[in-house]
């Protein structure tokens, strides 16, 4: 292709000499502020190079003259930060979690650590702020199994549920699905359902009976919970399983039993008395300790 290098006579800008049917290209150059910056920047990755870590090797990355680190930063930051704190863990190391509840500066400390410790181990079961799933208990009502004072809460945290701990906390329901006939299962189920005013009544009367003879030693007479049996109470509208007569009937034919894991050993003393404290503190109707 000839090439003509002539004056744009619009512009007064010389063309590159390029023509494609008539359309020629004008020579225009790159601004120079354009070209400085590109220049400055150049100069800033070579001087960056030297003294950062940059270019990637194996299993590491070139050092840097400066020999700063984002992970020795992190780790001078977290010291200054823990130095800080050791004071006031220590104090929540020493005093009884009832104590630690009862002063401000540690139990601000505590409630923080644990909504904190309980986001990251606790929600992903629970739901965020203790609202619970299905098959998963409300931890921010005032309903407990297994106690919802101070102390029950931290052992309950410490040694879990069916969780195979030393100590673990464990109860079951026989299955009574080869015990009872289906058609008294299903009365029981409607007479459990009518505890909280629902399921049809005229089913339900027929399950009174067998409802006292097989349930009541531990779920209670009138649905009440007997304290210390793990059995949940059936009258107070609150369920792990679900309140509609099939739930019921599948529960008393068939049980599930929740696993909770322990969590000593996993997380460390202070942590586990700063869940205890905010898991009291859920939903406010706080059970107290007795003599406190
Ligand atoms: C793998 C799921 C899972 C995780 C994670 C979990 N839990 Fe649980 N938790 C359960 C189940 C299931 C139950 C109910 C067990 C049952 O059926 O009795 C339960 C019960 C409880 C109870 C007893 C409630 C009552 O009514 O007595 C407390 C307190 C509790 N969890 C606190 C916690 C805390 C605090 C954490 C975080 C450190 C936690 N849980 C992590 C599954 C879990
Ligand atoms: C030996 C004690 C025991 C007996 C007897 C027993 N249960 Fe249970 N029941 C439990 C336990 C423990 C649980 C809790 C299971 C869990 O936490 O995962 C439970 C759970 C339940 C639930 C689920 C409650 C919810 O919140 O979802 C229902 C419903 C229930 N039982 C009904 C019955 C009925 C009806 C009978 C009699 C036919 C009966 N149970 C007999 C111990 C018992």
């Amino acid at each position: 292709m000839p090439t003509k290098i002539e004056k744009d006579s619009y512009t007064g800008t010389d063309t590159t000499g390029h023509e494609w049917d008539g359309i020629k290209e004008l020579n225009t150059p790159i601004p120079s502020w354009w070209v400085w910056v590109f220049v400055a920047s150049i100069i800033f990755s070579i001087v960056y190079v030297i003294l950062y870590p940059a270019i990637p090797l194996t299993d590491s990355a070139t050092q840097g003259v400066l020999g700063w680190s984002q992970r020795d930063t992190l780790a001078t930051e977290l010291a200054v930060r823990d130095e800080g704190r050791a004071d006031i863990t220590a104090s929540i190391s020493e005093a009884d979690a009832a104590i630690v509840e009862q002063d401000h500066t540690l139990r601000t400390f505590a409630l923080r650590g644990g909504a904190a410790a309980f986001a990251e181990n606790c929600a992903p079961c629970h739901g965020a702020g203790g609202g619970g799933r299905p098959g998963y208990p409300v931890l921010a009502d005032d309903d407990w199994i297994w106690g919802g004072t101070l102390s029950a809460i931290q052992e309950t945290i410490r040694v879990g549920i069916r969780s195979g701990h030393d100590d673990e906390r464990y109860a079951e329901m026989p299955a009574f699905a080869d015990m009872l006939p289906q058609g008294e299962r299903i009365a029981i189920a409607h007479f459990v359902a009518g505890l909280t005013g629902k399921g049809d009544p005229a089913k339900a009367a027929a399950g009174a009976v067998p409802y006292q003879d097989n349930c009541a030693s531990c779920h209670g007479e009138d649905g009440t919970a007997v304290e210390d049996t793990g059995a949940p109470s059936l009258n107070d509208a609150i369920w792990i399983y679900g309140s509609d007569t099939g739930s019921i009937l599948k529960q008393i034919s068939n049980p599930q039993h929740g696993v909770m894991p322990a969590w000593e050993g996993r997380l460390d003393p202070v942590t586990i008395k700063m869940l205890a404290i905010y898991v009291h503190n859920l939903g406010g109707g706080l059970q107290e300790d007795a003599g406190l």
